[in-house]
């Protein structure tokens, strides 16, 4: 049987994940898909650098181009980042008939209607799951999942780095900068942390779970931030005393035509759910009016985790390419449909 042939753009944290994935559950993978999968090539910026696992050295290339414009490659699954450069090679890929499986919470919370519009033309997949809180399949539990209901309100601890450092400083006492710096070796924190500890990151997530929850066309600038830079040790401990974990929580909610999202540091009761969601792990709260309180919790970020939603959203395309419905089925969540926001 023909295998379908990926172009892997990122053999980092999460790029090497999807390597091991895709390598060791090969027979899994093709029982779901209904095809071999097989990473034909792989961008890297350097490719003499030192790698955790063995590739052979003619799938890398330091060109994206080489993978885009390549004849041979079907699914271009994109873990390395970045915004602007990384918009025109998806949306070049969307034109050369590939589809796309991406990690980039960036790219799609600032571009994501534009690439699905583009996807949707094309009849291409694209598919976003491990965008937003890792390991947790929660973009398709809100698109298939409460398909059926209408939620109003949205919260998660949503960003995994930012919740080991509160969890490491309430629990052991520990420094804030050590903390990151663990955070980072781990491979949880963006390349730049600023996203994750500003609280940009658990913007761009909270506005594509909004946009999906809400079926509204959301905007990253709806969305006010604060992060955890000014956080102390003093202020955990005072909040512990009074019965509190601080934790940086997402908050949408939806009145009638009505909308806010925030995140922000909050004092969340030790009596709730929230308040015990510790180290990487990340939850993701959703009310809706039919189906009352659901949560969902699990990894937030490292390779492993995330690297099973991206591979899982592999799987989605190429099953759909054996059923004939890409980009008829799935993932085209963005409406016209505008909601009031607290600026407007
Ligand atoms: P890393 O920094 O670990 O890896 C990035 C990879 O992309 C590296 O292999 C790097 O090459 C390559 N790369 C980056 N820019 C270029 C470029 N311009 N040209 C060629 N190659 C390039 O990132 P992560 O794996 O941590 O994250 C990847 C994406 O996944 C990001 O969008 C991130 O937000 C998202 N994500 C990350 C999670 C995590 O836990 N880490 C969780 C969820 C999403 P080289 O190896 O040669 O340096
Ligand atoms: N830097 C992100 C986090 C990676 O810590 O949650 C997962 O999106």
């Amino acid at each position: 049987m023909k295998p379908v042939k990926v172009g892997l753009l990122g053999l980092g944290t999460v790029g090497t994940g999807v390597v091991r994935i895709v390598e060791g559950h090969q027979h899994d993978l093709m029982s779901q898909s209904g095809s071999p999968i097989e990473i034909s090539k792989i961008l890297v910026k350097d490719k003499s650098k030192a790698r955790s696992i063995h590739v052979s050295e003619d799938k890398l290339t330091e060109s994206a181009w080489d993978i885009i414009e390549s004849p041979d490659v079907d699914v271009i699954v994109e873990v390395m980042g970045g915004i602007e450069q990384t918009k025109e090679l998806m949306l070049a890929a969307l034109d050369r008939g590939k589809h796309i499986v991406t990690a980039n919470k960036d790219l799609m919370a600032l571009h994501g209607p534009e690439i699905l519009q583009k996807a949707a033309e094309k009849g291409c997949d694209v598919m976003y799951e491990a965008s937003v809180a890792g390991g947790i399949p929660i973009i398709r539990t809100l698109i298939e999942g409460f398909s059926s209901d209408r939620i109003t309100k949205i919260m998660g601890i949503v960003n995994g780095t930012t919740n080991y450092i509160l969890t490491k400083m309430s629990q052991e006492g520990a420094a804030y900068d050590d903390v990151l710096k663990e955070a980072q070796q781990l491979g949880y924190a963006e390349s730049d942390p600023t996203s994750d500890v500003e609280g940009f990151d658990a913007a761009r997530k909270m506005t594509i779970l909004a946009t999906l929850g809400f079926h509204a066309n959301i905007a990253l600038s709806d969305v006010t931030a604060k992060g955890i830079s000014k956080v102390s040790k003093e202020d955990i401990a005072y909040g512990k005393k009074l019965g509190y974990e601080v934790k940086l929580l997402g908050i949408a909610e939806r009145q009638d035509e009505h909308i806010s999202i925030s995140v922000q540091p909050t004092m969340v009761k030790h009596s709730h759910p929230l308040a015990a969601v510790n180290g990487v792990f990340n939850a993701v709260y959703v009310y809706g009016e039919a189906v009352g309180e659901t949560m969902f919790y699990g990894p937030g970020a490292g390779e492993m985790p995330t690297a099973t939603s991206v591979v899982a959203d592999l799987v989605a395309v190429v099953r759909n390419s054996n059923l004939g419905v890409n980009g008829r089925r799935g993932f085209v969540p963005y409406k016209e449909k505008k909601l009031k926001t607290d600026e407007q």
